[in-house]
């Protein structure tokens, strides 16, 4: 049996570039993990089959749950007719754009690659991890990570970004696809900012390419979800009022968010929230490094 911690996700930026041919859309993504997390117990069985349990009530506990899927994946991979239990204590809210079922995913593939010691490492594991959803390969990594083509190819960043995270969540779950579709409706291809690439290139210089940071999902998902928009400018008008240098929505929502240097100013943001009636989780950026231990990642099998 092995017990992991499975993190959160936010994007600190997110652009759309256009559609893909295989439906997808191109994306270009600013990747960061968070100390917000569920935690994944794995126990192997000996007869064949895969089992997941989470008391959740929006989690599914059948083989649509990503884990489970993760899980079905690598055993047919790896030639394994033995089966796994999957228990997920949730604590990450549920459609709300933090990566949550993908990083349980993920979870799963490095914590049975360990107990079945199949040694294939984050380069094994990246082609899997891709199968089952496109925000799954950033979940070996961990830390801060450049995410291009459909967000599943990772280039973790040099520069790991440090703070203080305030996550609120607006207890409105908000379908992923259903986001990309609206940005289809009305696509005109991105003017190339490059406000990423800028925010990687300028990654000796420290702040400053936070404040051009946006995400581009973030108005199709109020048209989805428009009973938002008066939360969303009070919440962003507190995280900025109290000092975040960033304050945006993560994926496609439903969850905001506020990167704070200052974990005090970080801590009256989050009482200012709830005070105001919100969930705010109060949580810190997750570099690579503490990921990788967290996680029990063998340094000697990622790519460099
Ligand atoms: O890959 P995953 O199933 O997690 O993605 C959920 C949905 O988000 C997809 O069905 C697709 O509609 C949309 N998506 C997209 N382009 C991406 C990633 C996700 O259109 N790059």
């Amino acid at each position: 049996m092995i017990r992991l911690p499975s993190y959160a996700k936010v994007n600190l930026g997110l652009e759309v570039l256009g559609v893909r041919e295989d439906g997808y859309h191109e994306l270009r993504t600013l990747f960061q993990t968070i100390s917000l997390h569920d935690d994944v117990s794995l126990t192997l069985r000996r007869a064949p089959g895969v089992t997941v349990a989470c008391a959740h009530p929006a989690v599914p506990n059948d083989a649509s749950n990503l884990a489970a899927k993760a899980a079905l994946v690598l055993a047919r991979h790896a030639g394994r007719r033995d089966g796994v239990a999957i228990t997920i204590e949730k604590r990450i809210p549920v459609a709300g754009g933090l990566g949550g079922g993908s990083s349980n995913a993920a979870t799963v593939l490095l914590g049975l690659d360990r107990l079945w010691k199949l040694k294939l490492g984050i380069d094994g594991l990246h082609p899997l991890a891709r199968q089952i959803g496109a925000d799954v390969p950033f979940f070996l990594y961990g830390g801060t990570a450049l995410g291009l083509a459909r967000g599943d190819e990772i280039y973790p960043l040099r520069r790991q970004v440090r703070g203080t995270v305030v996550v609120v969540d607006p207890r409105r779950p908000v379908s992923t696809a259903a986001v990309f579709r609206r940005i289809d409706a009305r696509l005109t291809p991105r003017e190339n900012s490059n406000t990423i690439f800028r925010f990687v290139s300028r990654d000796l210089e420290a702040d400053a390419g936070f404040p051009a940071l946006t995400n581009d999902l973030e108005s199709a998902a109020l048209e989805e979800a428009p009973e938002l928009r008066d939360a969303v400018v009070k919440i962003r008008g507190i995280l900025v009022r109290e000092g975040a240098k960033l304050a945006v929505l993560s994926g496609s929502g439903s969850t905001y968010f506020g990167l704070f240097d200052d974990p005090r100013r970080a801590r009256t943001a989050g009482a200012a929230l709830r005070v105001a009636g919100f969930t705010a989780h109060h949580c810190r950026a997750l570099s690579h490094d503490q990921y990788r231990k967290a996680l029990r990642i063998r340094p000697g099998l990622q790519r460099g």
